[in-house]
């Protein structure tokens, strides 16, 4: 009886986006762990899998595991280790656990801290990785705006950048992706203009992809400030140095 821990992927938001893979091992998981800002948040994660887990007689036992958005280090270290301990305690029976988490497990997401925490106090715990389709790619296909071409450079900028390593990470970038609350690109504009570009950069902000409430704004860099930004943790913005063919679907 040999259990094991999975980070699962479950993508951007459409349920139809999930892996195979994905759908098969929260099939058979012992337990779904859930990753929550706060208890009495609901997790859109869980939302995305819900119905594959409905159907599921008897269902797994539910894990909810709090991570609150803290940047208190030693409080955080504190919560990592006492949820690796309640993990790798279950593993150590002989469970599968599933920890979900939105987009790819390997990009900003909570499962990493988890994960290196795991691997480090817990050596004897096997652990799984699913890949899942990230906000970032489908954004840019929402947005009908490809990320790169030929020998293109894309670089990822978290919003709490500081705005000096912006600037220079900016400058030898064709596209910026801006991920958590993306909006704050407008903020931006004189910075990436020291960093080469321009009015006629195209630029897309996608809010809430692939659900049904998103949200595309696609145009050029000078149209940003006529746009109508306002904040969602849930945006990404793409933004190429290039000129590109857009569809031009301002719905503000
Ligand atoms: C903590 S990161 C998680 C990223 C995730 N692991 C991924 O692979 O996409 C959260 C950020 O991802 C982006 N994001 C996640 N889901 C999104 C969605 N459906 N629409 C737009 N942005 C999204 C936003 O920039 C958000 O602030």
């Amino acid at each position: 009886m040999v259990g094991k821990f999975v980070g699962v992927g479950v993508g951007p938001g459409d349920p139809d986006l999930i892996t195979v893979k994905a759908i098969k091992t929260l099939k058979t998981a012992d337990v779904i762990c859930i990753p929550k800002s706060h208890s009495n948040k609901p997790s859109m994660a869980l939302g995305m899998v819900k119905q594959i887990l409905k159907e599921r007689h008897p269902p797994p036992e539910m894990l909810e595991l709090v991570f609150p958005m803290t940047k208190n280090e030693l409080s955080l270290r504190k919560l990592w280790a006492e949820n690796a301990k309640i993990v790798a305690g279950k593993v150590r029976t002989g469970k599968t656990l599933v920890f979900i988490t939105l987009g790819d497990p390997m990009l900003y997401s909570t499962f990493m801290y988890l994960y290196r925490k795991i691997k480090k106090d817990y050596p004897d715990i096997r652990l799984e990785i699913i890949p899942g389709v990230t906000s970032v790619t489908a954004a840019a296909a929402s947005a009908q705006l490809p990320l790169a071409e030929r020998d293109e450079v894309v670089s990822i900028i978290p919003s709490d950048l500081n705005v000096e390593l912006l600037k220079e990470t900016a400058k030898h970038a064709d596209t910026l992706v801006f991920m958590k609350c993306a909006h704050r690109v407008k903020d931006l504009l004189h910075i990436l203009k020291e960093a080469g570009f321009t009015e006629n950069s195209t630029i897309a902000l996608v809010k809430r992809c692939t659900l049904p409430e998103e949200k595309v704004l696609t145009g050029k860099l000078c149209d940003l400030l006529k746009w109508d930004v306002t904040a969602d943790y849930f945006s990404v913005a793409i933004l190429k140095r290039s000129e590109f063919l857009t569809n031009k679907k301002v719905d503000t």
